[in-house]
């Protein structure tokens, strides 16, 4: 008989009707009368429940009917007489597929996020990451359908290359080379002539700058890709794979790029409470519980517009008036993410979209204002999660770009093609980038960054 899925099954009102249902055993409770196995198949956090009477299927099978446990259900669908649940299988035989022993490290529950990290390939199997990965799912479609339904192209940048946009240097290397005999010139630098590329390359840690290309001739794109980055931060909110939704659109100034990343944004955080209410319901009731209400309120907030010199005024204001905080904020700072959470976490209670930084903390590309110090970037700063955007205005002006490029001594070598587009027509455009983790992170309430995504890459970390 024809498998049908358990989302299927728990939607379906024809009772009375056979049915087969698959999956992994989260509970088997035995009695003399009945025995009750609630099954999961990953199509939806809810179980099915299975209902065996005395007699349809021999003890020896029962009795391998453990926690995990893989097997296949026949029955008929029948109006459950129990509360939480609309309906319910009544078994007429059983298969088992897989069995499962004591030893399955994820068969207690409460088990830690940190206990679970080692078993990441079994982990897939609990609610909590099962919610977790449908939710993932769902973010990656409603950024899909956002950028379609507004008329920009998926545009896929380069995953190797020889440039790093962000200038930070923080790049993992790709190469066929022999490490253990580099040959080297001169000056003992490596050459890389005779490497793959015929050049030094990396992989990317944004796809900015193709997405630029694009933009300046499709008019309005958007990447979703990988990411690396080789920063040696080992915190909650870094991971040195990560994946970035980078749109870029021509003729857009800084405020049409705020509107676009609070419209952009609200819009996936509608999607999953439209699209992902159980899930979200679940992680409600046991990872945050003030999940659901947090994500209401950001739809009903108009985020905060700020700017740098601003903030940097309110957080020195708060200092003065006895908030302690770990590293100073003198202009010019970077904002350190104690920084951001006092301005969006307790001083405006909403998100902010911060502008107009210094142009020394910020990269390369960004547009200089006329002030000559600050340049037109924005970052979105969100509750529990910090910055979840970067982006800015884009320098378009040739002279000006160039002057920023050779201040900074970034290698020109590679940059040429990136030149041409102030060369040739070029345009005011410009773009950001969301860090896809951070929006999962956002949206599920949980704490961790390497609790989102499958198979985290950190320091010293890429097992699975
Ligand atoms: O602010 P970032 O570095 O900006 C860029 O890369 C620009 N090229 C984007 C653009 O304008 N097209 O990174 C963008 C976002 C951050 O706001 C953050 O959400 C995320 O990417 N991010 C990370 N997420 C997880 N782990 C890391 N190590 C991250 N680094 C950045
Ligand atoms: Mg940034």
């Amino acid at each position: 008989m024809k498998r049908t899925k358990i989302v299927d099954v728990l939607k379906d009102t024809e009772y009375g009707k056979d049915v087969c249902v698959k999956g992994w055993v989260r509970t088997h409770r035995s009695s003399k009368a009945v025995d009750f196995i609630a099954l999961n198949d990953g199509s939806t956090i809810k179980n099915v429940q299975v209902v065996v009477d005395a007699g349809t299927v021999d003890d020896e099978t029962l009795k391998l009917i453990t926690t995990g446990a893989c097997i296949g259900v026949t029955g008929k669908l029948v109006e459950s007489p129990a509360k939480g649940q609309a309906s319910e299988v009544h078994c007429e035989s059983i298969e088992v597929y897989g069995l499962c022993g004591s030893d399955y490290p994820m068969q207690k529950k409460g088990q830690t996020f940190e206990y679970m990290r080692q078993y990441a390939h079994l982990r897939l199997r609990t609610n909590t990451f099962g919610a977790v990965m449908r939710i993932r799912h769902n973010m990656a479609i409603a950024i899909h359908r956002y950028f379609h339904e507004h008329g920009f192209f998926y545009f896929h940048s380069p995953i190797v290359t020889a440039s790093d946009c962000e200038g930070a240097g923080q790049m993992f290397q790709v190469t066929t080379k022999n490490l253990y005999d580099l040959k080297k010139d001169e000056d003992g630098k490596i050459v890389y002539d005779d490497d793959f590329f015929g050049k030094q390359t990396s992989l990317t840690v944004s796809g900015q700058l193709e997405g630029e290309l694009g933009a300046t001739a499709l008019g309005a794109i958007y990447t979703f890709g990988p990411t690396f980055r080789a920063e040696n931060s080992n915190t909650p909110r870094h991971l040195a794979e990560f994946w970035m939704i980078e749109p870029e659109v021509a003729f857009i100034d800084l405020n049409d790029l705020m509107d676009l990343e609070e419209d952009f944004i609200k819009y996936c955080v509608k999607w999953a409470l439209d699209n992902c209410r159980d899930d979200l319901e679940f992680l409600n009731q046991f990872v945050d519980k003030t999940l659901i209400q947090r994500l209401e309120g950001v739809l009903k907030e108009t985020f905060v517009r700020l700017t740098y010199t601003k903030g940097v005024e309110i957080l020195q204001e708060a200092v003065k008036n006895g908030k302690k905080f770990e590293f100073p904020c003198n202009w010019g700072d970077d904002l350190a993410s104690e920084h951001e959470r006092y301005l969006v976490e307790e001083y405006f209670k909403k998100p902010v979209i911060m502008t107009d930084y210094p142009k020394d903390i910020k990269a390369f590309y960004m547009k200089l204002n006329d002030d000559d110090k600050t340049v037109q970037g924005t970052d979105v700063l969100f509750p529990q999660i910090g910055e979840i955007i970067g982006g800015s205005v884009r320098e378009e002006n040739f002279e000006k770009l160039m002057s920023e490029i050779e201040r900074r001594e970034v290698p020109m070598k590679d940059m040429w093609w990136y030149l041409d587009t102030r060369k040739y027509g070029t345009c005011p455009h410009g773009g950001f980038g969301l860090g896809f983790e951070r929006l999962i992170l956002f949206v599920t309430g949980m704490q961790n960054i390497r609790d989102v995504i499958p198979f985290p890459r950190t320091p010293k970390s890429a097992d699975f």
